[in-house]
């Protein structure tokens, strides 16, 4: 039984393909496709759709190895070649990263993971990012795969950027509408004297770009609230404090419950989302239970940024369209 208008438009569209929104602004199960086998371009069609309208699209029981995740990701767009991985990635397809969480930064950079957590002054809303958000050209997508899941915790939440921005006032739309900001990997973490490992390799390697804080998603024409809590530095042309209190009030907006969706991970789980017009929040409750999560990840070459008055977004340092 279907109760959702698009759901019944779209069964119409693909025989055996269902699509089950599961939030009111952001999410969708997408039911019927195995993502390994040859994929009809009305099936890529409809995916894509879905992703645009509901950011992040949902596939359960899927069986993809490490070449059907990159086969899948070529349907979708240009696969980003990582010039730089995590240990865990397999060495055969530079386009897979790998995490399996806890080991990551302590197998790259000798950083405990209990250390690593102590030294990021994050509060929790800074966790909330995009992929690779302080690169000119974000990634547009990114497909993630679950392998091994913990039994319970280890959920990751989306937030629809569009739906945030579509909820502000009208006078604080047009207010942000003409702003832009630095955002810059690294900001989060608290450097000391004598560095070394993860954070003195955040310093060496810097990565900065000044991007509209509403930009046009360049598929759907919608305005998004460019903002997140990891990469996101400093309003431009505003003081410190001013700066402070308008991305506490952007951010509080952007990760408002029901501009979100939780998602409980199973093996063979499978999400690809629209990483131009959402937030996300890896977990933060599984690393003390000591269950193994491996998850992996695919991302998509994505454009340089356009604010609404039709500037993109310019590069500080440590980035290059299409350089990776
Ligand atoms: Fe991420």
């Amino acid at each position: 039984m279907t109760t959702h208008r698009d759901t019944a438009e779209q069964v119409d569209r693909v025989k055996g393909v269902e699509v089950h929104p599961v939030a009111g602004h952001i999410g969708a199960e997408i039911t019927g496709v195995d993502l390994a086998g040859p994929l009809d371009d009305a099936v890529v069609a409809l995916v894509r759709e879905t992703m645009l309208r509901w950011k992040v699209v949902f596939f359960r029981g899927q069986e993809l190895d490490h070449q059907g995740h990159v086969a899948l990701a070529r349907r979708f767009g240009e696969p980003v070649v990582l010039g730089r991985r995590g240990s865990a990635s397999p060495s055969d397809f530079p386009e897979v990263e790998t995490t399996a969480d806890r080991l990551e930064l302590g197998g790259r950079f000798g950083m405990e993971h209990e250390e690593w957590l102590q030294r990021r002054r994050h509060t929790l809303l800074r966790g909330w990012h995009c992929d690779h958000g302080a690169r000119i050209d974000p990634p547009a997508a990114t497909i993630l795969r679950a392998e091994t899941v913990p039994l319970y915790g280890g959920d990751t939440t989306w937030a629809n950027l569009a739906a945030a921005y579509a909820g502000l006032s009208a006078p604080v739309r047009a207010f942000v509408d003409g702003l832009r900001a630095e955002h810059r990997l690294g900001v989060g973490y608290q450097p000391r004297p004598g560095d070394d490992g993860y954070v003195r390799h955040l310093l060496d390697h810097q990565v900065a770009s000044v991007h509209p804080l509403v930009r046009v998603h360049p598929e759907t024409g919608e305005r998004v609230l460019f903002v997140n809590g990891y990469y996101l530095e400093q309003i431009d042309e505003v003081s410190r404090p001013e700066s402070a209190a308008l991305l506490e009030m952007l951010l509080e907006q952007a990760v408002r419950p029901e501009y979100t969706v939780r998602f409980r991970w199973e093996p063979g789980s499978v999400a690809l989302w629209d990483n131009r017009a959402t937030i996300h929040l890896a977990p933060s409750d599984n690393a003390h239970l000591g269950f193994p999560r491996t998850m992996h990840r695919v991302m998509l070459a994505g454009e340089v940024p356009v604010g609404v008055d039709g500037r993109p977004s310019e590069p500080v340092t440590g980035t290059e369209v299409g350089r990776w």
